[in-house]
């Protein structure tokens, strides 16, 4: 299983394209299209925002689990860019689906807050609460197109009234919601079944299931930055409920850290660097949103809220991205503990906001290198300072190290002797 361990976005497409030659079924569990997994290989860049990062692998099977809200306009087009060279798709008919009123309200919702989350309005947030509020529409639902319309009816009747009157939206037609959507269904139906039955039957059969979270632990529902989070359940745990497999049948968890920290959105960032060195690393690292464009906040890596996230995660393997990006800092920055507002230092991450937004970091200082790290293909082949960076990390956070990112591309990688 892959984690984000962060904020979201630290390479977890990367990591599980590395990762999906030697397996044969990759799966989605929560998210959406608010995702937007990035991997570079083959001369190419492709983004996925829905469907799993396995996909560059024809004869592969790739699964949209139960737990993801699937926007199916997002799904075909994603279909459409990767051409028939590619994975097979299997969508859960127990995902939800992401609908046109889901975006509008998502979009209405942020307008109206006074603080805003700063969400990617891609109807997340809409789409899990009728999820939970039990007036969802699934997958299911959309492929039974007479039920579809009986169920959509009143549904929309009600969310209407709520775009008008409490927000002066502008209603949406049975029609152009019905419409398309149906026509989203009849195009489905030859995705959609049982993903949970398959991922069962292929474990069961011996072969190797690949779980791929999206987002990250800080940004998980229960145990992150509450409210500045997502609707998901972004750690390991999420992938059992999200693609209906029993907690035992989960082998080893695999915990994604950039080599620095960044967070798209609002809420609190106690590691997070205004001036010119924010500039620099979202220069140098490319730190634009995958989603939505937006810059990304930089910041120093946070070893208090890491090793939160690898005990909440379950994670023993490490995967370091960006470790080139780093490079030609005179001086390298990590928090190891924060200080209070009344001048206690603190070790414990703690998942309140009001709490993190008044903390100081206490940092620990490294050494910085200038040699350029994308040739490196060994541990032993980085300047000693970076493996001095590496070598720190894993001993605090207690995990091995599987692989450490020296580029974007499939190539620019260190596989350690723990990668299988
Ligand atoms: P995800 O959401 O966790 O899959 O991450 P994103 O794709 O949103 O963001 C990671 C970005 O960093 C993408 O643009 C990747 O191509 C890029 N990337 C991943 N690993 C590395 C690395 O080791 N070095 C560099 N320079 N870029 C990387
Ligand atoms: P990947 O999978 C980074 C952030 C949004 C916002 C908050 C809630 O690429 O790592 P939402 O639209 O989910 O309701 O927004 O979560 N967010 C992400 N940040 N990477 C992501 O996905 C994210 N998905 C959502 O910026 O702060
Ligand atoms: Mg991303």
């Amino acid at each position: 299983m892959v984690v984000g361990l962060q904020f979201g976005d630290e390479g977890k497409g990367r990591v599980v394209d590395l990762l999906a030659g030697g397996y044969d079924v990759v799966a989605r569990y929560q998210g959406g299209a608010n995702a937007g997994h990035t991997v570079v290989a083959m001369g190419r860049k492709f983004v996925f925002h829905l469907l799993p990062s396995g996909m560059l692998y024809p004869g592969k099977l790739c699964v949209v689990g139960n737990g993801v809200v699937l926007d199916p306009e997002q799904f075909f087009r994603e279909l459409e860019e990767l051409g028939p060279e590619r994975a097979e798709v299997l969508v859960s008919g127990c995902a939800h689906v992401v609908m046109p009123y889901h975006k509008v309200l998502d979009a209405l919702e942020e307008e109206a807050k006074e603080r805003r989350i700063g969400t990617t309005r891609r109807g997340i947030g809409p789409a899990y609460a009728d999820k939970h509020g039990r007036s969802g529409i699934r997958v299911y639902d959309l492929c039974d197109e007479r039920g579809f319309a009986e169920k959509l009816r009143p549904i929309l009747e009600l969310k209407n009234r709520v775009i008008e009157r409490v927000y002066g939206g502008r209603p949406l037609s049975f029609e152009e919601v019905y419409e398309p959507y149906a026509d989203y269904g009849r195009r489905l139906k030859p995705f959609v079944g049982d993903a949970s039955s398959a991922i069962l039957e292929a474990l069961r059969g011996g072969r190797r299931v690949l779980f791929e979270g999206a987002q990250g632990v800080m940004l998980d529902v229960d145990v992150g930055t509450y409210p500045y989070v997502t609707s998901s359940s972004t750690t390991s745990a999420g992938a059992c409920v999200g693609t209906g497999v029993p907690p035992t049948a989960v082998g080893r968890v695999i915990g994604v850290v950039k080599a620095y920290a960044t967070r798209v959105g609002e809420g609190p960032f106690p590691t997070e660097l205004e001036g010119d060195l924010g500039e620099h690393l979202r220069r140098v690292g490319h730190e634009y949103g995958a989603t939505t464009g937006r810059p990304r906040r930089c910041g120093w890596l946070d070893l208090v809220a890491l090793k939160y996230a690898v005990e909440v995660s379950g994670a023993e393997a490490l995967a370091i991205t960006k470790l080139d990006v780093l490079k030609g800092l005179e001086e390298i920055r990590v928090c190891v503990a924060y200080v209070d507002a009344g001048g206690t230092r603190r070790e414990r991450f703690v998942p309140e906001t009001g709490f993190l937004s008044q903390v100081k970091p206490v940092y620990r200082s490294f050494k910085g290198w200038d040699e350029d790290l994308s040739g490196c293909r060994k541990l032993e082949d980085l300047p000693s300072a970076a493996r001095e960076y590496v070598e720190f990390l894993a001993s605090q956070l207690g995990a091995e190290v599987l692989m450490v990112g020296v580029g974007a591309s499939r190539e620019e990688t260190i596989l350690c002797s723990s990668w299988r």
